[in-house]
């Protein structure tokens, strides 16, 4: 997809990069550039950089750059097009009449909505008719009303192949479009088939109120009394529907009076919890918490209260959600729910106010975690091993405890715990001592390791080329980085007559964002680059490692056409050395470096 060049640098023109990312984060001048605490990791001393010259961003801490553009993606959590179509709206620049696919997009977007708002219908109506008869029945019998149903939706999608395709097509929805909505798919024999089928329907609404995809149960059995599986199926990721990025019900829970949020696991959960009037409450989708769904959260809460299930595997589900949500700031209270594995089953149990009750004495996530530990070890039982499982859980309590930074949060739970396990406070804080020693060695060897694990390439999953060719990637990051910051030097080094081409790189990585950059420059010549015309064909952590190449890249006058020659020289001899070592070389390519070497060698005369 093309979205006009024109289009684009209006947009970055009009939409300062100062302006925009100062009505998110306070910007503080810091030499020629701004600075801030990064938006997109916790951090108490700012390494987020504003470049006003370049009109990039590039956070030193975590890796997060690029332009306007890319921090509106990030920041809000949109796709490409819809970042642009929010900053057009924001300079109130009107949309491009003439790119045929960008409309196309926007038109895919919008007729996916479309069919998805008719598929939920089709459902919710089929669920009151003869075919829906059991499944409503089912919905009763779990305690869930009339007016709940009609509130979120819900509906049926029949035990049969072609119901809903069927419907769709006459209504003039194509089968590829009901495919791409993920609500039908293709048989082996070609047939368009219903993917939903025998399930009831929960429909997901994102915040414009568009149906953007379902979650289908199964109801009833298979023929040999089994369950049906999977139990739950869910839209896959659509163009109109990232899993990633959507919450069900937050549609409802974004104007709940409330001042906190409740996140459990699932969509029953959620109903029930909507009926017991927790309108506060949302779940994320099929799919573990993730760090834009912590992000979003934080648009509209400073407190999550997590309801997830009491089984091993909600408690590790709970203990990922709660770092991601802490990490963008938000503070994170457990419920503890005795006598029902989750919330659903704990309000048809005992009732609502027993739940809102819980509720209040939801406890901050490390006395929930305190709490956990003294049931784990079943320290109010006396029995033989009494002892070693005081130990044991003591040794627990002191993990958790040297795990807290504040040194006055820490003394007060520890004071706490001393009594409960009846030890001294002393000895209690000599052990949580000793263990963030230890700790903090092992996470310093850690990141010492990490860092030059780091500089030696290990784990590069944006460049995985990286570690075999370390001399290299430095010499190609240095090329890039010059040339996006100065695009001009291209005409110096690059183009026909200069001695830098596309098969001098040597990682893959490198040689596409050179290969983009040429055909940008080509195209446009270096008075109208954008590095929004690179940025757009790469992922966000991507364009992040793009950023950083030009931000290390400061000093215009090091960067002379006569440096870059050397540094492009070096990268050459890298790779001529490469290609002699390896069996399998292209000789044309190797000509081409040979011929072009041979060039500068002689312009250098
Ligand atoms: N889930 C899923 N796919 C599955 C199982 C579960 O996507 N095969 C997701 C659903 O979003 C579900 C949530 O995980 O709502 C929680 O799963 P589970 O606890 O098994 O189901 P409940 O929501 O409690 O549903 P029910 O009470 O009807 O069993
Ligand atoms: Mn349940």
């Amino acid at each position: 997809m093309r979205i006009p060049d024109e289009f684009l640098q209006e947009i970055k023109f009009r939409n300062d990069i100062e302006d925009v990312i100062s009505r998110y984060v306070p910007l503080k001048s810091s030499g020629s550039n701004l600075v801030a605490c990064c938006p997109f990791h916790s951090e108490k001393t700012p390494s987020f950089t504003v470049f006003r010259a370049t009109k990039t961003f590039y956070c030193f801490g975590c890796g997060a750059g690029g332009d306007v553009i890319t921090f509106i993606i990030k920041i809000e959590n949109l796709d490409y097009i819809t970042a642009i179509t929010k900053l057009a709206d924001f300079a109130k620049i009107p949309l491009p009449e003439d790119d045929g696919a960008y409309r196309e997009k926007i038109i895919q977007q919008k007729k996916l909505y479309d069919l998805n708002r008719e598929a939920a219908l089709y459902f919710h109506k089929n669920l009151y008719s003869n075919a829906g008869k059991d499944a409503l029945n089912y919905l009763y019998e779990r305690n869930i009303t009339n007016p709940a149903v009609k509130h979120f939706g819900l509906g049926y999608a029949s035990n049969s192949w072609y119901d809903l395709t069927k419907h769709l097509s006459e209504k003039g929805f194509s089968k590829e479009e009901q495919r791409l909505a993920f609500l039908c798919r293709i048989t082996e024999k070609g047939d368009y088939i219903d993917l939903f089928r025998g399930r009831i329907m929960f429909p997901i609404i994102d915040l414009q109120s568009n149906v953007i995809g379902f979650g289908g149960r199964a109801t009833g059995k298979n023929a040999d009394g089994s369950e049906i599986m999977p139990k739950y199926l869910n839209t896959s990721d659509t163009p109109a529907f990232k899993k990633s990025r959507n919450l069900y019900a937050l549609n409802f829970a974004k104007s709940s009076k409330r001042d906190y949020l409740i996140l459990c696991e699932g969509y029953m959960d959620v109903i029930a919890m909507h009926q017991a009037g927790l309108t506060n409450s949302v779940a994320s989708l099929g799919t573990s918490v993730t760090g834009e769904h912590a992000r979003i959260i934080a648009k509209y809460t400073q407190t999550v209260v997590l309801a997830y299930d009491s089984d091993d595997a909600g408690k590790r589900a709970m203990e990922k959600a709660a770092s991601l949500l802490k990490e963008v700031g938000i503070e994170v209270k457990a419920l503890t729910l005795d006598g029902a594995k989750d919330p659903d089953e704990f309000i048809k149990r005992f009732g609502k106010e027993r739940f809102e009750n819980t509720l209040k004495e939801s406890k901050g996530y490390v006395n929930s975690k305190l709490d956990y530990i003294h049931q784990e070890y079943n320290i109010n039982n006396n029995g033989e091993d009494e002892s070693e499982r005081k130990i044991k859980a003591i040794n627990k309590v002191c993990e958790v405890l040297s795990g807290i930074n504040s040194p006055l949060e820490q003394e007060v739970y520890a004071a706490e715990a001393a009594k409960k396990y009846n030890i001294s406070f002393e000895n209690l804080m000599r052990q949580i001592a000793a263990m963030t020693k230890k700790r903090q060695k092992k996470e310093k060897s850690e990141f010492i390791n990490g860092e030059i694990r780091k500089s030696e390439g290990f784990n590069d999953r944006i460049n995985p080329d990286a570690i075999k060719n370390l001399k290299a990637v430095k010499l190609e990051e240095h090329i890039i980085g010059t040339l996006m910051m100065y695009p001009e030097l291209y005409n110096e080094v690059g183009g026909e007559k200069g001695p830098l081409c596309e098969d001098i790189f040597i990682t893959e990585f490198n040689r596409k964002i050179y290969k983009i950059f040429e055909r940008e420059i080509k195209e446009k010549r270096f008075e109208n680059f954008d590095v929004a015309f690179v940025m757009k064909e790469f992922s966000l952590d991507e364009t992040g490692r793009i950023t950083k190449m030009m931000v290390t890249v400061t000093d215009k006058a090091k960067y002379s056409k006569e440096t870059l020659e050397k540094i492009i020289n070096a990268l050459r001899e890298e790779k001529v050395k490469q290609n002699i070592k390896s069996d399998d070389i292209k000789t044309d390519r190797f000509d081409n470096i040979r011929y072009r070497a041979d060039k500068m060698q002689k312009s250098n005369k």
